[in-house]
């Protein structure tokens, strides 16, 4: 006994002697053998790991005395903690201690000895505790077996090589800045599939993968039933359910974790050894509203733009510390029981579930009657799906804002309820560059404050004027009371999330990359784009835009959202440059040449493979209208912007140019670059303001196109009318024959250079898909994500056809 504290008391030394010459020189790890402990009080008493990495021992909460057993990062700025023994169960900063028993376990102690946590290793032959460089506490025998691993314990954060396994999870933080154990999981379900769920006293629902699409739909498999995930040292993800996903700046050597944020969304972190700080390089969710729950009983989670928790009329914030805690009720909820009730609407609001009937067919007016006349209902929830859909809740939970949505909640409040004063909050919303594209082509703007102010006050008393029921109708935003503590500092972290292979260039660099611009690989309305070779090897093509982008302050601000869009069917961008009069991007260089040249030219395309770029593509725009950070219009779908890399996997080209150049001002030169003839939305002829639906247009002539293999857009031909009528005389004729009947009718639509090799199911879906895209109504064309799910449902069809049909 007295051989060991001697011991421990001789290590204590070399530790002590280690930190004050700070020396990082040490090959001496520390270990702890039997009847060793760290105590709470020794400031010095730490496990490091060999290379030093890792730090193991007693952890506060910074003005507390609460302490944790936990490891964490040595090297990061701030503390970060991957894992702690006592998370719900913090011990006193005084007589707490770590002890390594004679018998083998390890257990820690509060200051009262009441043992908090402790290992399974009695009687077995451990004989000594470490940290290992993976950040990993192991208690090993003599022989070196591994007997016990804190790996095998996650709390919220997952390192590289850590397997989470069946009955693993990791558990979020409570909130920021805590320990304890929240309301977020990720772990596999019953049916073998990684989830994040949200599990908060009020409710439980799982959000990631989309609840709302099958389990295929989202890319998963259920049929492993091995339920085993882990990181590896490369950045990558990967999951039994077939889930990979690759960090950002994916490659050796640099320090990450997988961490899923008290905020609910699940993101891998890069280390920053020049800073000590943090990058995230990879996230489950774009937009941070969905997780659900997020915001607590009876509040929503906004975007203004940044995510926010708000309280909806006639409620306040329960506790302004914590948004778990959500909104109470200013009025005495009592009087929602009588029929003296009026709703107040809130547009593209919804509150996720406990619905207490979902009626369809029903009228606005019949399912406000279900709802004042049932006192159990909160709210309503109404959308023409076709035709009116009439959700009745019964608690107001989940509460979220999705800018598109096109329903809104209709919130049960007292007759008596004074509306309180409307408070300017939507100042420029950045939605899908939607609202800024509309004023720039000199529509009004849909947030103008004072027209509906006055349309509001009618309304309201023409409401209050009918007496007992009334629907108030209120402009969006108007009625959110914003708090400034609102949302995790983590969300607005991953707002200001740039990838660490994003970066700003010298155009003298630049110059060098290019062999000052000597290879010219094509030209367009933007600019010029070049081929390079940046100095650590990368071929890229750097595209030196034209005019309209120079003199704008704003440029690296949009180059940084920009920058951030990171998806496998769009081409990365990995830097800028804005220096004096020149703004430059770099791209990843694709090799192999854009999609006309692989259609209308004499090689061309498989049916396969013109399938595989439709969804590709499809999937790619999706992303940029409604996953993104900050939802983008490409504004310029043509089969020039849609690259193809060695595998014929579509990536597209160009898009966010149209978001850089909006910020020229009213009647700027929005229209030089804003499309290409022949792919251009009747809306952009008709003045009417530009939505992302001028992408499933341009889009769907594409994939008519692509289907046809030859232009229907015509647009190098010079006349007008000529151009038209390529695409609408196919249009005409394709509808005459479907409107006919006739069961064969697409064979004659397609490209006869297949020689018939296709499937007939996929080529009649792509058809009808590129005929609804091209509505010139565009509140008849598609959305992006609907056509995605379309298009992915018939990948399956295929799968099934392929040994009979070709
Ligand atoms: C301790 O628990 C871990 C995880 O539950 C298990 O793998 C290990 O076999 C246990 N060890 C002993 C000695 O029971
Ligand atoms: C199931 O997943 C594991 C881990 O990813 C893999 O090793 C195994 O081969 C998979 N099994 C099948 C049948 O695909
Ligand atoms: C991740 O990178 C690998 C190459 O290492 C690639 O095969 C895979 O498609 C990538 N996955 C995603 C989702 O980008
Ligand atoms: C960061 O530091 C580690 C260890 O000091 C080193 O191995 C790694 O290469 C560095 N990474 C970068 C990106 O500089
Ligand atoms: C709410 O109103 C009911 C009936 O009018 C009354 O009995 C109750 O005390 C009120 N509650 C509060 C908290 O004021
Ligand atoms: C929903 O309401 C309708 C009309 O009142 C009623 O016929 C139906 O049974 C209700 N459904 C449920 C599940 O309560």
């Amino acid at each position: 006994m007295r051989i060991q504290n001697l011991q421990s008391f001789y290590l204590l030394f070399l530790l002590v002697f280690f930190f004050s010459f700070n020396s990082a020189t040490s090959e001496s790890h520390l270990q702890l053998r039997r009847g060793d402990s760290l105590s709470v009080e020794g400031d010095q008493d730490f496990l490091t790991s060999p290379d030093n990495s890792f730090t193991c021992g007693f952890l506060n909460l910074e003005n507390s005395n609460a302490y944790w057993f936990a490891i964490w990062f040595t090297n990061s700025k701030e503390k970060t903690v991957v894992w702690t023994a006592n998370r719900d169960r913090p011990v006193n900063g005084h007589g707490s201690k770590v002890h390594f028993r004679g018998d083998g376990t390890m257990i820690l102690t509060d200051v009262d000895d009441t043992v908090v946590w402790q290992t399974n290793t009695t009687t077995t032959d451990v004989a000594i505790a470490k940290v290992l460089n993976s950040g990993n506490l192991v208690l090993e025998n003599p022989q070196g077996d591994n007997l016990w691993q804190s790996f095998d314990f996650p709390t919220d954060t997952l390192l590289p090589l850590q397997t989470l396994t069946k009955n693993k999870r990791l558990t979020s933080a409570l909130r920021k800045g805590s320990y304890g154990s929240g309301y977020f999981n990720l772990n596999f379900g019953s049916d073998n599939v990684l989830r994040l769920i949200s599990d908060t006293p009020d409710t439980s629902s799982n959000y990631w993968p989309n609840p709302d699409f099958n389990v295929y739909i989202n890319g998963r498999t259920n049929y492993n039933s091995s339920r085993v995930a882990f990181l590896d040292d490369m950045g990558r993800f990967l999951s039994s359910d077939q889930l990979q996903i690759n960090a950002s700046d994916m490659g050796y050597g640099i320090k990450r974790r997988m961490t899923i944020d008290y905020d609910g969304n699940l993101r891998i972190y890069s280390l920053i050894n020049s800073t000590g700080l943090w990058e995230i390089t990879w996230q489950a969710l774009g937009q941070s509203c969905s997780v659900r729950g997020v915001c607590g009983r009876n509040a929503v989670c906004v975007y203004a733009p940044d995510p926010r928790c708000a309280c909806p009329p006639g409620f306040e914030v329960t506790d302004p510390s914590d948004w778990n805690a959500g909104c109470k009720a200013t009025f005495n909820e009592t009087l929602l029981r009588s029929r003296q009730v009026k709703f107040v609407e809130i547009p593209h609001v919804d509150f996720y579930g406990f619905d207490l009937n979902t009626t369809s067919p029903l009228t606005l007016e019949a399912c406000r009657e279900m709802c004042a006349s049932d006192f159990r209902c909160l709210a309503f929830s109404y959308r023409i799906l076709g035709q009116g859909v009439c959700f009745v809740k019964s608690a107001l939970l989940n509460g979220y804002e999705t800018p598109d949505f096109p329903a809104s909640i209709y919130i049960k409040v007292p007759n008596s309820l004074q509306p309180p004063n409307p408070s300017i909050l939507y100042e420029s919303r950045r939605m899908c560059g939607s609202a800024e594209a509309e004023q720039i082509i000199g529509s009004p703007s849909m947030y103008d404050f004072v027209p509906k102010r006055v349309k509001w006050i009618y309304i309201y008393s023409f409401c209050a004027a009918l007496g007992a029921i009334e629907i108030t109708i209120i402009i969006l935003g108007w009625w959110f009371l914003f708090r400034k503590h609102g949302i995790p500092a983590s969300v607005e972290a991953g707002y200001r999330m740039i990838s660490s292979n994003f970066k700003r260039y010298t155009y003298a660099e630049l110059k060098k990359a290019t062999n000052n611009f000597k290879n010219e690989l094509g030209r367009g309305g933007s600019g010029t784009v070049y081929m390079g070779v940046l100095s650590d090897g990368r071929e890229v093509a750097v595209k030196k835009l034209g005019d309209v982008f120079q003199a704008q302050d704003e440029y690296s601000a949009e180059i940084s959202t920009i920058g951030k869009i990171n998806h496998m069917n769009l081409v990365r961008i990995w830097g800028f440059c804005s220096e004096r009069k020149h703004r430059l991007l770099v791209y990843e260089y694709i090799d192999n040449l854009s999609l006309d040249k692989h259609l209308f030219d004499s090689n061309f395309l498989t049916w396969k493979q013109r399938f595989a770029v439709a969804i590709g593509t499809a999937k790619g725009l999706a992303y940029l209208h409604h996953e993104c950070l900050e939802w983008v219009i490409h504004c310029d779908v043509k089969p020039e912007n849609i690259l193809l890399d060695g595998e014929f996997q579509p990536k597209i080209a160009d898009f966010g140019l149209a978001k850089l150049s909006q910020r020229g001002g009213p009647g700027s030169e929005f229209t030089r670059i804003r499309g290409t003839k022949g792919y251009m939305a009747p809306e952009w002829a008709l003045n009417h303001p530009i939505t992302a639906k001028v992408d499933v247009y341009g889009y769907g002539v594409v994939i008519l196109e692509m289907v046809r293999g030859i232009r229907l857009s015509n647009w190098e031909v010079a006349d007008e009318y000529e151009n038209e009528a390529a695409l609408k005389s196919f249009v005409r004729t394709v509808k005459k024959k479907i409107e006919r009947g006739s069961s064969v009718w697409v064979e004659s639509f397609v490209d006869p250079r297949l020689k018939g090799k296709f499937y007939r199911k996929q080529a009649e879906t792509l058809v009808q898909i590129g005929l609804s895209c091209v509505e010139e109504d565009r509140n008849k064309r598609p959305t992006m994500a609907s056509v995605v799910q379309t298009l992915l449902e018939c990948e399956d069809d295929a799968e099934v056809q392929i040994s009979d049909n070709l």
